[in-house]
């Protein structure tokens, strides 16, 4: 099968990173949001990206021009029908999810196939919603996507083979080194990953080291292009507790298990760069580590 149209769902951080990248590589790509508001700021984030990418002298004025050509917002699931593949980027909720593959599996073409970008949830779970599971994948892009070259494609014990080669060849043909996963909640990277930045919390509490001091460890002594608290404050440290508690119930393994102080940062709002606070602060001109945080405070 040969994929020529592509449709997304959902339009915000990741949703419109995947239409900006499938319209830069030629794909006529429809994208979907709830709202005309939310589609507007989606689709603003993408010709921001682009012109950003103009002003560095990374994107040619004329490959912003077709791309954004190639992108069409809508509000209707309906404006997905005519898509060789499409790919849903709603929020990290299961039931939401379901929802929308239901949707989507009565809205599109028999031979579409139908791809979720969850970073934790159960392909295989979200899979039971369709009607044509065979044709059913996981395309999991890292953020920020049109910068970041990786995906893993999952597959399900159901996945026909062509639909998964289908997959692979598409991710390849958008620019992107594809890792082939199987439907294993946290699949390669974050199976790894999750672990590592929980086992940094647990040696931050136990007074192993300054959080500092952990994050140079990680970066001078092991070449990490950053240490596990910078990188925990980058991608949430509320987004990173969602996923560590989802694999723990997963797996019942206690590596997985979020760390009680982890808890209590995202109860009291340290999220990290995006809240103003995690393990540094960031209300200063340089990141201030937050080591005072277990001393029940850092005012
Ligand atoms: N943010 C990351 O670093 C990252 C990385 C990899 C994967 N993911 C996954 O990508 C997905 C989206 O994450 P995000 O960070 O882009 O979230 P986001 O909150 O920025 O965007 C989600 C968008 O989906 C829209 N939406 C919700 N329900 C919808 C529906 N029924 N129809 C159409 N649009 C709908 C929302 O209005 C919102 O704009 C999640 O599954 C997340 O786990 C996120």
């Amino acid at each position: 099968m040969e994929i020529k149209k592509v449709g997304v769902v959902g339009c915000g951080l990741m949703g419109s990173g995947i239409a900006q990248v499938s319209a830069q590589h030629g794909y006529e790509t429809t994208v979907v949001e709830v709202n005309q508001d939310l589609l507007d700021r989606g689709l603003g984030r993408i010709e921001k990206f682009l012109s950003d990418g103009v002003k560095r002298g990374k994107v040619k004025e004329e490959e912003k021009a077709q791309a954004l050509k190639r992108i069409r917002g809508s509000i209707r699931f309906e404006d997905l029908s005519g898509a060789d593949i499409v790919i849903e980027a709603v929020v990290e909720d299961l039931d939401i999810k379901k929802k929308v593959f239901r949707s989507l599996s009565e809205t599109c073409r028999e031979d579409a196939v139908l791809a979720s970008n969850t970073s934790s949830l159960c392909v295989t779970e979200m899979m039971t919603a369709v009607l044509r599971p065979e044709r059913f994948v996981g395309i999991h892009f890292f953020n920020p996507v049109p910068l970041m070259r990786l995906v893993e494609v999952v597959r399900t014990v159901k996945t026909d083979r062509s639909v998964y080669s289908a997959a692979l060849k598409f991710t390849e043909s958008i620019g992107k080194v594809s890792l082939k996963a199987h439907d294993s909640t946290g699949f390669i990277v974050n199976r790894l990953l999750v672990p590592y930045l929980l086992d940094a919390i647990r040696a931050f509490h136990e007074g192993v080291g300054s959080i500092e001091d952990i994050d140079r460890g990680m970066k001078m002594g092991c070449g990490h292009p950053m240490g596990p608290f910078t990188l925990l404050d980058f991608v949430g440290i509320d987004t990173t507790y969602f996923i560590a508690n989802i694999m723990f119930e997963d797996f019942r393994e206690t590596r997985f298990a979020p760390p009680p102080l982890m808890k209590r940062m995202v109860l009291a709002g340290f999220h990290g760069r995006k809240s103003g606070n995690g393990f540094y602060d960031y209300s200063k001109e340089r990141p201030v580590a937050n080591d005072r945080i277990l001393k029940g405070g850092v005012s």
